[in-house]
């Protein structure tokens, strides 16, 4: 066993709830949460969201970070240890590397998006929204989408930074990275909240978040809040697990579980509370926006509002830090399993992995120019393929087959044991959450969005 010295540990307690948050928040809470809320109607999604979270995600998380911890390996090794403590099959290990599977091909589009906030950046900080108009706006953002070579000069640079911190390993590179980057985002975020307060209609935007509608309660959109709650989450990927698996023994799983859930779930409200108060005060403007509601509405926003050059170049770097501590836990434990497996050096790896990423998102890149109409399955282009296929089914299967492990397979007394600093009242509630309620909510709303 001498994986257990080589594996690092953080240096610091507090180091895994910002690792994790770092890893959880990310374009997931501020580019996707708010267009997709907009989508679905906005306070009956919110409500599922919460739910999901509250009930499937955080259960699940507890289970995944207890693995990762008890292997203090990479994530296959980790499922593989508790398979073998719990005498089953070795087999079980397919979850750990279903999970390093997705989170390689997460990676790849994730960096495409990340380069469109770089861009944005780079224009926002020479105060290139002055002005803009909606139609301007959109113009812009089919020029962007329009263009393979600047799409991909944003995705190699954003791949880059990636692998410039992961190659610097887990102490050095991630730690120093989420310790600054962190306290820095929420800092930005609150700076916008007051801004949206202030000269947006916040009224407006707040009950569009949370007045409930049970009409607009469906299973499309059931099945969207329910890969998005995994998605925001890290869930199912191994990127929990990994950076769980960091984690020193005398730290409260839960604790620190419930903490870096509730982060997460604040940034992403804020960011939609930062949003739809400027969206509904902007004429042309609608929550329903899709995918662009970020890179079209607010460039309008910030280039007429006054000291909007400041406020826009903060968001947008706001948004590329959140995107750049998500894609090192993506990176991560792609990483952690090469070396630990095949002894390979980790810059090596690091290499080998984020290059092969960089060419597969080359794919995405693509998609939104000159395959645009190439689609080479269920009418999907490549990236609505790696999008639906990881979000819809990849990460709500990783879940179900984490819950089922953990809930029903492994060793009581082992997962006790890892969990210790619980009470037995808590111990009890995740372990009947894990067994009975995530299980059949996960297959109902697999099942449910499949037939609807
Ligand atoms: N949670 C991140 C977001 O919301 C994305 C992410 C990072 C992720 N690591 C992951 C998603 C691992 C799934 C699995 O943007």
């Amino acid at each position: 066993m001498e994986r257990i010295k080589q594996h690092a540990i953080w240096g610091h307690k507090g180091t895994f709830v910002l690792a994790a948050t770092g890893s959880a928040v990310g374009l997931g809470n501020i580019w996707k949460f708010p267009y997709i809320t907009g989508e679905n109607g906005g306070g009956a999604f919110v409500l599922m969201y919460l739910v999901f979270i509250a009930l499937i995600g955080v259960p699940v998380m507890i289970a995944e970070v207890t693995l990762g911890r008890h292997g203090r390996a990479n994530p296959v090794a980790s499922v593989q240890k508790m398979a073998q403590q719990s005498r089953v099959s070795l087999g079980w290990g397919a979850i750990g590397w279903l999970g390093v599977t997705t989170a390689f091909l997460i990676l790849s589009y994730y960096s495409v998006i990340a380069g469109w906030a770089l861009d944005y950046m780079s224009t926002a900080i020479q105060g290139g929204f002055s002005g803009w108009d909606g139609e301007q706006a959109s113009a812009a953002f089919e020029a962007l989408q329009a263009d393979p070579w600047r799409l991909m000069i944003w995705q190699t640079l954003f791949i880059g930074m990636t692998v410039l911190v992961v190659a610097f390993g887990v102490i050095r590179g991630l730690e120093t990275a989420v310790r600054v980057l962190m306290p820095l985002l929420f800092l930005l975020l609150l700076l916008l909240l007051m801004y949206a307060a202030v000269a947006g209609e916040f009224a407006r935007g707040l009950s569009f978040m949370f007045s409930f509608n049970p009409g607009d309660l469906s299973w499309e959109a059931a099945s969207v809040a329910l890969g998005h709650a995994f998605f925001t989450l890290s869930l199912a990927m191994g990127a929990i697990m990994a950076y769980g698996s960091y984690m020193p023994g005398r730290a409260s799983i839960g604790k620190m579980v419930l903490t870096v859930a509730f982060l997460d779930t604040l940034v992403a409200l804020v960011a939609g509370l930062a949003m739809f108060p400027i969206v509904f005060a902007t004429p042309g403007l609608s929550p329903s926006e899709g995918p662009g509601l970020m890179f079209v509405s607010l460039p309008v926003a910030f280039g007429n509002m006054p000291v909007g050059v400041l406020f826009g170049a903060a968001f947008f770097i706001l948004v590329t830090l959140a995107a750049w501590s998500s894609t090192i836990s993506l990176l991560e434990p792609c990483v952690a399993y090469l070396t630990e497996r095949f002894g390979w050096r980790r810059l090596s790896a690091n290499v080998v992995i984020a290059g092969s990423a960089w060419l597969l998102g080359i794919g995405s890149v693509l998609s939104f120019n000159l395959w645009k109409e190439v689609k080479p399955l269920l009418g999907l282009t490549v990236f609505g393929l790696l999008d639906s296929a990881t979000q819809q089914v990849m990460l709500p299967l990783g879940g179900l087959a984490m819950a089922v492990f953990v809930g029903w397979i492994a060793k009581r007394e082992v997962l006790r044991r890892e969990l210790r600093q619980e009470s037995d009242g808590q111990f009890a509630l995740w372990l009947l959450l894990l067994k009975y309620v995530c299980p059949p909510a996960l297959l109902l709303i697999l099942a449910g969005s499949f037939w609807a």
